[in-house]
Order: C-alpha cells, then structure tokens, then sequence
C-alpha cells in the first residue's frame, strides 16, 4: 500500500513537471493524455487496485481522486493562461494602426456618351421633340425597304449588315424608328431616338461594329430645308457652343431627297484647321435631307399635304469632337481612368 501512494504521488509530482514545461496547447494536450488520458500513468496505476484489500482500498481511491483533481484543476488553469498568451500575441501581430491613411472610396462616373445624349435630349425636349425609340432586332423591311433602299440597292453596300436571315438584322442605323413613329402617327411629328446601330466593320481607332446614332425627325405641312437648316444650327449651337457653325452640302440618301451632310466648324480649331479635322475646319457629324415623298406615302402620310426633314448624326462623333478623344476604343473599354476625366 505505501507503495501504491507512493506511486500516486510521483504521478502527481510528475504532472506537475509537465505542466510547467508546458507552453502551447499542444503541449498541454500532450501531458492530459499522458497522465489523465484513457491509457495514461493514472489508469494504469489504479487498474492495480483489485490487488489491494479491502480496506486499502478506499483510503488509496481518496488519494487517487484527490491526485486525478488536481491534474485536471491543473490543466484547466494552464489551459486559460496559454490561450489568453496566445490571444494577446495575436492581438499584438494584428494590432490596428490608426495613424494609417483610409481606402479611398471611387465614385462612379456618368459615361461620356451618356453624358453628351442628355444634353442632345434636354436640347431637343426644350424645342418641342419627344424621344422615340425603336428594336435593335430589325426587320429588313423597317432598316432598308420601306426607307426606299430595295434588295438590290447599291447603298446596302456601305452598311455592311448583320443579318439573322433574309427578314431579320441588327439595324444598322437609327433612320429604320422613322419608319416606326410615322406608320403609327399621323403629323404633325416632331421626335429624335437615340440608339445602338451595328456594323460589320474591323475595330480601329474611328470604326467599331457598335456605335450610336441620334436620328431627328420632322413632319408637317410646310416644312421646308430652311427649317432642316435652322434647327440644325440652333441645336449646334446649344450642344458645342455659340460660336459653333454649320454647314450642309449635298449628299445622297435614298430616304431623303434632296440630301445633305452635315458638318460643324471643328470644336478644336474652329475652322482653322488643324490635325484633328485633317486641317479642313469642318467635322462631319451625319446626314440629313427632306423626307422623300415616296417614304412618306409608303408610311400612310400624304405627301401631297406634308413634306418634313429628317437627320442622323453619329453620337461617338460628336462626342470624340467635343473632348478631343482620339481613339473609338476607349469608349468601350470602361477604363476608370478615361471616364474620369469627363
Ligand atoms: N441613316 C444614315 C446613315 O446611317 C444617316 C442619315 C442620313 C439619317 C440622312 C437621316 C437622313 O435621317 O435624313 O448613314
């Protein structure tokens, strides 16, 4: 029986040891399965009980218990002193420097098309015009037939066109709305829409198979080319400033008749010249004309009664004009530090 108690005692004694010498979790969890563990120096001990007597018995299983007591109290508190080093060396590594300058937050920026298309709206709206917009799935009769471009028209060559099948395409100009506002409205008509026009076209520094147009549209007894005229300078005025000109010159439209292309004096030189006109003073920003008479009747309007003018203008144009951007491209790309510099 001394034996035994002596036993239990070097345990607890040895415990002890370990206990100091534990320093990390794992440690500790170490020493809990060597002296308190299912096949530790404890159980082993007190699995010799059976060979004491009865009354040995338990005055040795008072010692043991006492002995299991205070290892287990003596890894409870070691456990509680090691995780809170452990949460104070990580409070230390992850300690938070205030002095530190913030994240900047960026805030995002309307884009330059948008922002040119508002105005070319607002400046519409205050002249009376209303927005129409049309698909950018098209039937082909809508982009070209009843625009008086049939199948075989040479000007279907200088739209290179995506088609879905003989009927439908992606519309390759904005002039196919026309079409839809007056098979539905009877004039007087005074509307623009603004869209996406598509193209089959290599991507450089002024073409992309995608790109905007801002279509005008007006109809009503007596409209003549001086109003085409004014309402183009007044608008070119308002949208690139006062001192903006306007010029027109004949061109070809099978939907207009006569037709005529519209420049402004270059934004950059104003009429100079320079490397961004190619030194003509003039930037071409679409095509106009009077509504020929047969696309008028081929929508149910009586060109007997109503004549009305009509204009296309290409917004990256007008907009790479203004801010003296260079290259198409980069109106696409969503690069925060293009956009932000409108
Ligand atoms: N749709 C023509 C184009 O994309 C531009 C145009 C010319 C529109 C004359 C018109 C117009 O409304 O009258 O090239």
């Amino acid at each position: 029986m001394t034996n035994m108690k002596e036993q239990l005692y070097a345990v607890k004694q040895r415990a002890q040891e370990a206990l100091d010498l534990a320093t990390t979790s794992e440690e500790l969890e170490a020493v809990r399965v060597r002296f308190a563990g299912k096949k530790g120096e404890l159980t082993a001990l007190l699995s010799q009980m059976g060979k004491l007597s009865p009354e040995e018995r338990p005055v040795i299983g008072q010692i043991a218990n006492e002995v299991r007591g205070f290892i287990d109290a003596g890894i409870r508190a070691k456990k509680a002193v090691l995780e809170q080093a452990e949460l104070n060396r990580r409070l230390e590594k992850e300690s938070l420097d205030v002095t530190l300058p913030g994240k900047a937050r960026t805030v995002g920026k309307q884009h330059p098309l948008n922002k040119v298309l508002d105005e070319v709206k607002d400046a519409f709206i205050s002249m009376g015009f209303s927005i129409a917009s049309g698909p950018e799935v098209e039937y082909d009769y809508y982009n070209f037939e009843a625009l008086n471009i049939p199948k075989d028209h040479p000007a279907r060559d200088t739209q290179d066109t995506f088609y879905f099948s003989p009927e439908m395409l992606l519309r390759t100009q904005t002039s196919s709305v026309q079409v839809r506002v007056m098979e539905k409205t009877q004039p007087p008509i005074r509307v623009i829409s603004p869209g996406r026009v598509f193209r089959i076209d290599e991507v450089d520094a002024t073409h992309s198979p995608i790109f905007h147009q801002i279509e005008g549209l007006v109809v009503d007894k007596g409209i003549t080319m001086a109003h085409l005229k004014g309402s183009l300078e007044l608008i070119c005025k308002k949208l690139f400033g006062p001192e903006t000109k306007t010029r027109i010159r004949p061109d070809f439209f099978p939907f207009t008749e006569p037709s005529a292309e519209i420049s402004i004096s270059c934004f950059k030189c104003g009429g100079e010249g320079c490397k961004f006109c190619k030194n003509e003073g003039w930037i071409e920003i679409g095509g106009a004309g009077m509504v020929n008479p047969k696309v008028l009747a081929h929508c149910g309007i009586d060109p007997e009664v109503y004549s009305g003018f009509a204009f296309g203008m290409g917004l990256e144009r007008m907009v790479m004009g203004r801010y003296g951007v260079d290259d198409i491209r980069m109106f696409y790309e969503n690069d925060v530090r293009f956009l932000n510099m409108f």
